[in-house]
């Protein structure tokens, strides 16, 4: 039996099709529904292109984010995922979301954590003037971009790098470490401490 997931996003999905590529094509992982808070985001293409169920829960001005959270959490639910793929969903999740799904919510991140938590972060570390950037996959808990991490890849900032180059070099790895990680967790199998450096 493949192992259900859920997978959040905000916009373009490019995280998302690498998953759907490398995990629920080949049928080890199956990618139950897609869902967005934002109704332009081209990744609910990607998946309806796909033939994932796609769907959007947009936050209404003025409701309360425990609120939205909580029937995000029963839609969720609903599709009994083993696991929540957040790939660039740009909203905070209120704790009582998160304690609905105990360890077992992802996130993927452009820096390497606890350095650039929060938004911006090539230019952040443009700024300051970083030897090296990378990515950064961890658990979910209360605190933004704070949880345990699983998975941490690095590269060399060059002295000719901009804000694009930097995101495409940060894309690169995220669409072969991701889809990786998410393989890994539903065969069950143990990811080395080393690829935390
Ligand atoms: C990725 O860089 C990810 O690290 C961050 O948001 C971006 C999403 O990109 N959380 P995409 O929507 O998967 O193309």
């Amino acid at each position: 039996m493949s192992f259900p997931i859920v997978v959040l996003i905000s916009g373009n999905g490019s995280n998302l099709q690498a998953i759907i590529d490398k995990c629920h094509v080949p049928g080890d992982v199956e990618i139950k529904a897609v869902i967005s808070d934002q109704p332009g985001a081209y990744g609910l293409h990607r998946a309806l292109q796909a033939g994932i169920k796609a769907g959007v829960h947009k936050q209404v001005e003025g409701e309360p984010r425990d609120g939205y959270c909580f029937i995000l959490a029963d839609i969720i639910e609903d599709f009994e995922p083993e696991l929540i793929v957040l790939a660039g969903f740009m909203k905070l999740l209120s704790p009582c979301f998160i304690d609905r799904f105990p360890n077992k919510i992802i996130n993927i991140h452009p820096s390497l954590l606890p350095k650039y938590k929060g938004l911006h972060t090539h230019r952040r570390v443009l700024e300051a003037g970083d030897k090296e950037h990378g990515i950064t996959i961890h658990w979910v808990t209360e605190e933004l971009d704070s949880g345990p991490i699983i998975v941490q890849r690095r590269f060399p900032i060059m002295s000719d790098d901009t804000e694009e180059t930097l995101e495409q070099k940060v894309h690169l790895l995220e669409h072969i470490w991701y889809p990786w990680v998410v393989s890994r967790i539903a065969r069950n199998e143990r990811i080395s401490e080393n690829l935390v450096r």
